[in-house]
């Protein structure tokens, strides 16, 4: 066994092989029948959670905001925005989900702000109070251009102009304002933030674009090639500065008041190496990992991104994780192919994903088997839209109301057909009352999943042999085995505990996932 690292606590934590659940509050449950989900219809629905036995939830952001990116842009960040509900809703959902024993964590967002927020208010109406932001003089003989080439993540300039001459940085919107970090009260209002939420019970932040905050005093220009949405590159001045790390510590001294709370960043960087610098013992507890969502169902890239997520995590001595999808990435039925084998290979990659050591991610509606939906341009809402000139469609497709029940939109998502995107008139079959009691659903799937990588001694031990390209086996015993191939292939000796899909004369078919026992 690898030595300890010091400073990391020898204690394996709640969250190092925890079961989340993302929750887009905007499309989990309605319960006011606006159309929008919100606190109370989560609240709702824990029955579907307890059901499947998650054990713990991630909420994106709930914060009082204009919605400009749908709650990335907060103007109040220590209350909730009224159509989510308000603090008593929030506390009612914490109350509901802890007698559960399931954990709540939110989203925290310190990269940015609303321009709708005191301070940018401020800074727009007097030039002497800008200074928690990085408002600069533009460039060219007037001032009339950027002060540099930098690109907003969501298209077009990052850089916009107030009526005065001057322009600000924005990472991603225009209505996003970027903090100045090395403003001493962006630090305090942080604590106040993360206090706030915790001494309220919540167990945990998401930290939206965690590798973000830290601007380099000069703001070089970047190279414009290659460049990628949430992607980095070693060189992007924008993002991965080293003085992000100062602010990470910063959070984790606050959060070490709160020994059972977890902090997961949002990190996307060039290799390894970088990544685990995140995860030190003084910095984030976890790290996204997004090698498989940037995998196709391909045994080699499959493996691949698993070695690589291992091998980062363990660099830090942190659990790894795990994810398929979230509100930023078309979910995996449509990535792998869509209709009836991009759900077959959606099925099989959540067994591979479950039968994985750390800590694992599944975004609502994944246990539904839910597609991609192709939304017309009228309702489309995500900034990107616009931001690049109608070039990108923006990620609402995967944002679409969950159906929980009946025969026709809106599917007992709420009292009202007008919900904020449409939901597919096809979906019955899909509904969570559809699926619940058969035995061959995605939800069952999920469930039974669920509950053996809870329950079964085959799935402890941190690491991953692999017995041949698309098969590994846990130090406990598990075994899984994924058919990423054209014909089917013979399992691996033992018990079958689960597959995704029906055996094939005693083989297991393309598109399918097993997980067996040795005697
Ligand atoms: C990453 C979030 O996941 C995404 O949804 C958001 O638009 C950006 N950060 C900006 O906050």
């Amino acid at each position: 066994m690898a030595p300890p690292i010091p400073g990391r606590s020898a204690r394996p934590q709640w969250w190092s092989r925890a079961v989340f659940y993302q929750v887009y509050p905007r499309s989990f449950a309605d319960s006011n029948g606006d159309g929008v989900g919100d606190l109370d219809g989560i609240t709702e629905r824990l029955d579907h959670l307890s059901d499947l036995g998650v054990q713990a939830l991630w909420l994106n952001p709930v914060m009082v905001s204009p919605m400009a990116d749908h709650g990335y842009d907060v103007s109040d960040p220590r209350d909730i925005d009224p159509l989510f509900g308000d603090l008593a809703a929030l506390d009612r959902l914490l109350a509901a989900a802890h007698s559960r024993g399931i954990r709540v964590t939110m989203d925290l967002v310190p990269n940015h702000v609303s321009s709708a927020h005191p301070w940018f208010v401020a800074a727009l109406a007097d030039p002497t109070r800008r200074d928690r932001f990085i408002f600069r003089d533009g460039g060219g003989p007037d001032g009339s251009e950027p002060p540099n080439n930098w690109v907003s993540i969501f298209g077009g300039p990052a850089w916009t102009r107030v009526p005065d001459g001057q322009w600000y940085l924005h990472l991603f919107d225009a209505a996003q304002p970027d903090l100045n970090w090395e403003h001493p009260e962006v630090f305090d209002d942080i604590e106040k933030t993360l206090r706030f939420w915790l001494d309220r019970g919540v167990d945990g932040f998401r930290i939206d674009v965690a590798h973000g905050m830290a601007k380099p005093a000069t703001l070089p220009d970047m190279d414009l090639t290659e460049n990628e949405l949430l992607r980095n590159k070693a060189d992007d001045p924008r993002f991965d500065n080293d003085a992000v790390h100062d602010i990470h510590r910063f959070i984790r001294t606050v959060l070490d008041d709160y020994p059972d709370a977890v902090t997961v960043g949002e990190i996307w960087v060039h290799g390894n190496e970088q990544f685990a610098k995140y995860l030190r013992p003084d910095e984030l507890h976890l790290g996204f990992n997004f090698h498989l969502v940037q995998t196709d169902y391909d045994a080699a890239g499959i493996r691949a991104a698993i070695d690589n997520s291992l091998d980062a995590a363990a660099l830090a001595g942190a659990a790894p994780t795990w994810t398929l999808s979230n509100h930023d990435v078309p979910r995996e039925v449509s990535r792998y192919g869509n209709g009836a084998a991009g759900l077959r290979r959606a099925r099989a990659m959540a067994l591979v994903k479950l039968a994985l050591p750390g800590t694992v991610f599944i975004y609502n509606g994944a246990e539904l088997g839910l597609p991609n939906v192709e939304l017309p341009d009228d309702v489309l809402q995500d900034p990107v839209w616009e931001r690049s000139g109608r070039a990108e469609r923006g990620r609402d497709g995967c944002r679409v109301p969950l159906p929980w029940s009946g025969s026709a939109p809106p599917f007992g998502f709420s009292s009202t057909p007008d919900t904020w995107l449409p939901i597919p008139a096809d979906w019955k079959a899909l509904t969570v009352e559809a699926q619940r009691d058969d035995p061959d659903s995605t939800l069952t799937l999920y469930r039974r999943a669920i509950a053996l990588r809870t329950g079964r001694a085959e799935f402890a031990g941190d690491t991953v042999e692999w017995l041949g390209d698309s098969t590994f086996r846990r130090p406990g015993g598990l075994v899984c085995a994924f058919n990423a191939g054209a014909v089917p292939v013979t399992l691996p000796a033992g018990e079958v505990l689960l597959t995704s899909g029906p055996l094939k004369d005693g083989l297991l078919p393309p598109d399918t996932a097993a997980w067996l026992v040795s005697a």
